[in-house]
């Protein structure tokens, strides 16, 4: 009875306490958006100088920031910016996880298929950006044929210059980050908004950068809200004031020199065409992304084994100078983010080289497979490590007076039974490898997470691409899983003694004749 009581009023303790985090989690999840009078408007604060982080670190700023302001000012709406992926920011306008986006985003007829565009508030158009010393070579678009070209992920940018015939492209996470991929001499071009990529020059460490040629398309921004927003009027409306006013013009003339086009009422573009999307195209481009994975699976974890026993091997050394060297690297790639290694390798050592004049630049797959090793060199140096010293000292020393030298020691005897010590944790380790190598997508490496990214920026799809991704990465890890447990069956020296013990009895003579 008394012990009943406690059973219960536990459970209903433990009950209360889910409740209160689970409303507690959804009025922090939905209060924001649901507030009377404050949109929230998505952002992708890396294009300047439309959108940026503030110089002080706190809020955003830009020409699209003010004039957002301006408008909901006009409009009596709070305004709260939320910064976001580019490419995520039509999938949050879709689920309505936010009210609004500005970031200089084009009108185009394929997005006007799922979203609503206010009326045009910028004229912009895509230009060239190579490096000085390139300038030469290429000087429109037809010099860009076979090139290695540097987008950012979902633009207009990616779309023109995936028309550009046996070009290379390399799909970054913003311009920003594509730019700086040309100036550190990966790819001969950028292809990107002009207003942004001249901006960069002037204002960034571009030095060595410059655009050339004319602009390939006009293009015109909107403000992307929702279909069947409410807000639209009234963004519609207040854009009108505020250009009509002048508001417009004094916010445009504090970013850029000179006096404002004059501004169609409907963007020219919308009077085209939409793509569609297709299933069988979204599971073929999938496919591949899935053996890019495995091709980088299998290579890191080829070099990561290597890495991992030689680290393991020297901690284990008695020249205690090599084993605190391999703390030191084991503390570090395990203490750190692998997404900043993977940056530090792929972006950081390139630059660094090249202040000390090396010419120097790192192939995306070989970046990726040295981040992915190094990392997980450290965390099987400690498996390996932990599995040789679970081993009893007896062993040792009972090979030993046998008189077996080191080597044989750890090969016949240690080894054998330590492997089978380290498997189970070998198989996790494998599986996030697997999944870890979707940390790459965000050096342009298209594996499989990339190239779903890359379908949803230009079907919008976000829910049916993400889900099958996440699918194929089940299925990967499933069998990854399956096959290391089989080996665990296969190696464990009990199950097999059993094993050839019980096919011994069936195919003596006696237990045949007796079954007869
Ligand atoms: N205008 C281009 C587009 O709509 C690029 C916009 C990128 N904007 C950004 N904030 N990153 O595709």
């Amino acid at each position: 009875m008394h012990k009943n009581l406690r059973f219960w009023l536990r459970r209903i303790g433990l009950g209360l306490v889910g409740l209160l985090l689970v409303t507690s989690l959804n009025s922090y999840l939905t209060s924001p958006s649901n507030a009377q009078g404050v949109l929230q408007v998505g952002t992708e604060p890396a294009f300047p100088p439309f959108e940026m982080q503030a110089p002080d670190g706190k809020g955003f700023t830009g020409f699209d920031i003010d004039l957002f302001n301006a408008i909901g000012e006009e409009a009596g709406l709070e305004i709260q910016f939320q910064s976001m992926p580019f490419d995520g920011l039509i999938p949050a306008l879709q689920t309505q996880n936010i009210d609004a986006a500005i970031s200089g985003m084009t009108i185009t007829p394929e997005r006007a298929q799922t979203i609503d565009f206010t009326r045009p508030y910028f004229q912009s158009g895509l230009a060239i950006a190579v490096r000085k010393q390139n300038r030469g070579e290429i000087q429109s678009f037809d010099d860009l044929e076979n090139k290695k070209i540097a987008v950012a992920i979902g633009t207009t940018g990616a779309q023109e210059a995936a028309k550009i015939p046996g070009a290379e492209l390399f799909t970054f996470d913003n311009s920003a980050l594509a730019l700086q991929e040309l100036s550190n001499g990966n790819v001969d071009a950028v292809v990107n908004d002009a207003p942004v990529t001249l901006y960069a020059i002037k204002v960034g460490n571009l030095n060595n950068v410059e655009v050339v040629g004319e602009l390939l398309t006009e293009e015109y921004y909107g403000i992307a809200l929702p279909q069947d927003s409410p807000n639209l009027e009234k963004i519609n409306d207040a854009l009108d004031e505020l250009l009509e006013s002048g508001r417009y013009r004094q916010i445009y003339q504090q970013w850029f020199a000179g006096e404002p086009p004059d501004l169609p009422l409907v963007a020219p573009a919308l009077e085209g065409e939409g793509a569609t999307f297709s299933w069988i195209e979204t599971f073929q481009t999938l496919f591949w992304g899935a053996l890019i994975t495995i091709l980088l699976t299998a290579f890191s974890v080829f070099f990561g084994t290597i890495g991992g026993t030689l680290l393991a091997t020297a901690s284990i050394s008695d020249f205690k100078p090599l084993g605190w060297l391999t703390r030191i690297y084991v503390d570090f790639f395990r203490g750190t983010p692998l997404l900043v290694q993977i940056f530090m390798i792929y972006f950081g050592i390139p630059s660094l080289l090249q202040g000390i004049g090396l010419d120097f630049s790192f192939n995306r797959f070989a970046a990726a497979v040295t981040a992915l090793s190094l990392n997980s060199a450290a965390y099987l140096a400690e498996i390996i490590r932990g599995g040789i010293q679970s081993i009893d000292q007896g062993q040792w020393e009972a090979a030993q007076s046998m008189g077996m030298g080191w080597m044989q020691t750890m090969r016949y005897v240690i080894f054998p039974q330590a492997f089978r010590r380290m498997l189970p944790p070998l198989g996790n380790e494998f599986i996030t490898m697997i999944k870890d190598t979707s940390l790459v997508a965000i050096i342009g490496f298209e594996e499989l997470f990339r190239q779903g990214q890359l379908m949803v920026a230009t079907t919008y799809r976000a829910f049916e691409i993400y889900a099958a991704v996440a699918l194929i990465y089940l299925l990967l890890t499933f069998i990854a899983s399956r096959v290391f447990s089989w080996l665990e069956k296969r190696l464990n020296p009990v199950q097999r003694a059993n094993k050839r013990a019980s096919a011994q009895v069936a195919s003596s003579p006696e237990v045949a004749s007796r079954s007869v």
